[in-house]
């Protein structure tokens, strides 16, 4: 059984993810956590966007996991546990365009398809109902307005801890859409046979329960 749920930055699929693997039991992959272990691992080389090849032979050297506790879910690279710091302002302000790196990409596709072997998982980045798992049992875009997923993701920093002002976090989200949207590969955008769900005026729990009905028409 494979869930798949697209959508930019801030639209809810890592909290709706996190509630739907629980409640039906799948196993949760977040797979934007894999493009910033590369970003977070290549700012601690020193390297420069622009080093391309480094990069993408740095990722050979990189063991990406995950471990589920307690309903949550930690990240680890080399064994150690990076869940902060793959969401810190200086990651998120080089993971789009590190995942913008063809051959990077390519290494954490086969990686993602990899880690959701033999299990019934449910997934959300930009490109899985288009590109990893175009044949998903159920795909969902999720979206929201632009200003409401920059709210979402300042109040989230804020509760975590992460220095940063709401402009930024705007001006990050923006930067961050353009990108995805115009990539070479995996570029975000709705997958035929895609349910549109905009979660701009919805709660969380709205989103959640709208996603339940639809994987259950399926199971
Ligand atoms: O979902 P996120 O904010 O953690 O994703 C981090 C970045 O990784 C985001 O800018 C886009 C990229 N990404 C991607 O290109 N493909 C995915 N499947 C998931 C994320």
């Amino acid at each position: 059984m494979i869930v798949a749920i697209d959508g930019p930055a801030g639209s809810g699929k890592g909290t709706i993810t996190k509630i739907i693997s629980q409640r039906m039991g799948l196993v949760n992959l977040d797979t934007g956590a894999t493009y910033r272990c590369v970003a977070l691992a290549s700012i601690r080389k020193g390297l420069k966007i622009e080093e391309e090849q480094k990069i993408v032979d740095l990722i050979d050297e990189l063991d990406i996991s995950f471990e589920h506790e307690n309903g949550e879910i930690k990240v680890f690279l080399n064994g150690e546990d990076v869940s902060k710091q793959i969401r810190s302002t200086e990651v998120n302000s080089i993971v789009s365009q590190i995942s913008s790196i063809i051959p990077v990409r390519l290494k954490m596709v086969e990686l993602q398809r990899r880690l959701a072997d033999g299990k019934d998982v449910i997934m959300e980045g930009r490109d899985i109902c288009t590109y990893v798992f175009p044949n998903a049992d159920v795909k969902i875009y999720l979206d929201a307005n632009e200003k409401e997923r920059a709210q979402r993701r300042y109040k989230e920093n804020q509760e975590k801890g992460i220095d940063c002002t709401y402009e930024e976090v705007l001006d990050n989200i923006r930067k961050r859409d353009e990108n995805d949207k115009n990539k070479e590969i995996g570029a975000l955008k709705v997958a035929d046979g895609a349910t549109i769900i905009d979660s701009t005026d919805m709660t969380i729990q709205e989103v959640a329960d709208e996603i339940e009905k639809i994987i259950k028409m399926v199971k």
